[in-house]
C-alpha cells in the first residue's frame, strides 16, 4: 500500500524522537511505499486534492547507549544520512491509500486552509489520519472541555477580573494560552503575585485572546502522562517528569521521561473520550494525564512513540500502521 505524511521539512525531524518518523518507518518495515509532503506543498484540481509528493527511504534507528536490562538509560540512534528521497511528483493524494497529517502546531490560518484542502481528498479511496474535520473540531486546549468528570477546574476568558477572580478563588493556577504546545507559554500562577495582572496582559493580548486557567494540580510534580490511543483505545504511555525548577514537564522543556503503566483511571476517562474522537475522525490521539486528571486532547502531532517503545519493548508505530490497513482494506481495496 502506499502512505503519505504531511511533515515539517525532513531535515527538522528527529528521527530518535518524532513519532512520525516511527511512523514512517513502521510503514516501510511492514512493506508499504512511504512519500511525504508538506502542509505548503497542497492544493485542488478539479475537485481533486494535489500534492507534491517525494517517496522516501529510511534506515531504521537502532537502541544504543546503556544495557539492555536499563531501558532508561538507553537512546535511539540514527545513521546520518538516515533518509533517502526520490523524484517529486505532482499527483492527486488520493493516489495514495492512507494520509496521516502530522504538520506540527501551532495551528495557523495556512494551517486550517489544508484541512480545508483535505476535504478534498475522496473518503473512499484514501484514509486521512486525522480526519480533516476532526482536526478543525478539536482545539487540543478547548476539546478537553466537554469532557466535564474527567478535567480538572478549568476555565475559558480573557477578562482580567474574571482571571483575577477565578485565581484568588484557587489561590495556585496554570495559565495556557490556546495554540501552544510543548510548554510554550504555560505560565505558573499564584494569588497575590505582583506580575499577576501584567503576565495576563501579555498573555491575553491586552484581553484579546481567551487563554485557559486550570487549576493547579500538584501531583504535576510526579508526572504529566501521555496515553497513546489509537480509535479510542489507550495503546501505551509514558510519564514526563519535571526536572530542577521547572514545573512544566514537557520534554521539549527538559522533562525527564520514565516507565508509567496505564491505570484503570486512565482507561476511564479513554473510554469518556472514545465516541467522540471516532465520531470525529480523530484516530491517532495523545492525551495528558495529571493526578487522574485530562488536561490536554493532543491531535495535530502527538508525540511519544519513541519513549513508549524505548521503556516498554513494543511497536506502537507497527499497531498504528496495521490498524490502518485493517481499516483500508475495510474501504474495499487493499
Ligand atoms: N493543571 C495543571 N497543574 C499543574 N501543572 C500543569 C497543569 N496543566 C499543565 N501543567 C504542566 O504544564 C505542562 C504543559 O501543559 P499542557 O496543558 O500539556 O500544554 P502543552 O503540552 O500543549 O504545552 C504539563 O506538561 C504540566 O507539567
Ligand atoms: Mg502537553
Amino acid at each position: 500500500m502506499k502512505f503519505a505524511f504531511i511533515i515539517d521539512p525532513i531535515a527538522r525531524l528527529d528521527p530518535g524522537h518524532d513519532s512520525s518518523v516511527a511512523l514512517m518507518e513502521a510503514a516501510q518495515v511492514l512493506g508499504h511505499e512511504v512519500w511525504i509532503t508538506q502542509f505548503t506543498q497542497l492544493g485542488v484540481t478539479a475537485g481533486q486534492a494535489m500534492a507534491t509528493l517525494q517517496p522516501v527511504t529510511l534506515t531504521p534507528v537502532t537502541l544504543g547507549g546503556g544495557d539492555q536490562s536499563a531501558p532508561e538509560g538507553q537512546r535511539w540512534e540514527a545513521v546520518p544520512n538516515w533518509y533517502q528521497l526520490g523524484e517529486s511528483v505532482y499527483q492527486p493524494l488520493d493516489t495514495m491509500d492512507a494520509v496521516f497529517m502530522r504538520t506540527d502546531p501551532p495551528v495557523t490560518v495556512p494551517y486550517l486552509y489544508t484541512t480545508y484542502v483535505l476535504d478534498y481528498v475522496d473518503p473512499n479511496k484514501t484514509l486521512v489520519i486525522n480526519s480533516p474535520a476532526g482536526l478543525r473540531a478539536a482545539n487540543e486546549k478547548m476539546y478537553a472541555l466537554q469532557f466535564t468528570e474527567a478535567i480538572p477546574e478549568t476555565i475559558v476568558s480573557r477578562d482580567k477580573q474574571v482571571i483575577r477572580d477565578t485565581v484568588h478563588r484557587w489561590g495556585k493556577a496554570v495559565l495556557k494560552p490556546l495554540g501552544g504546545k510543548a510548554g510554550e507559554g504555560i505560565l505558573f500562577l499564584a494569588d497575590g503575585d505582583p506580575n499577576l495582572n501584567s503576565m495576563v496582559e501579555i498573555s491575553t493580548h491586552q484581553g484579546l485572546e481567551p487563554v485557559m486557567i486550570q487549576t493547579y494540580l500538584p501531583e504535576a510534580k510526579d508526572g504529566d502522562k501521555r496515553v497513546i490511543l489509537l480509535n479510542g483505545e489507550p495503546i501505551g504511555a509514558v510519564n514526563r517528569i519535571p526536572t530542577g525548577s521547572e514545573f512544566r514537564g514537557n520534554m521539549a522543556v527538559g522533562g525527564r521521561v520514565a516507565k508509567v503503566a496505564v491505570t484503570e483511571r486512565d482507561r476511564e476517562i479513554s473510554q469518556q473520550l472514545a465516541p467522540r474522537l471516532r465520531q470525529d475522525g480523530l484516530i491517532f490521539v495523545g492525551i495528558d494525564i495529571i493526578g487522574g486528571y485530562l488536561t490536554e486532547v493532543n491531535v495535530t502531532s502527538p508525540t511519544g512513540i519513541r519513549e513508549i517503545d524505548r521503556l516498554d519493548g513494543v511497536q506502537l508505530g507497527y499497531q498504528v500502521i496495521k490498524w490502518a490497513v485493517d481499516a483500508i482494506k475495510a474501504l474495499g481495496k487493499g
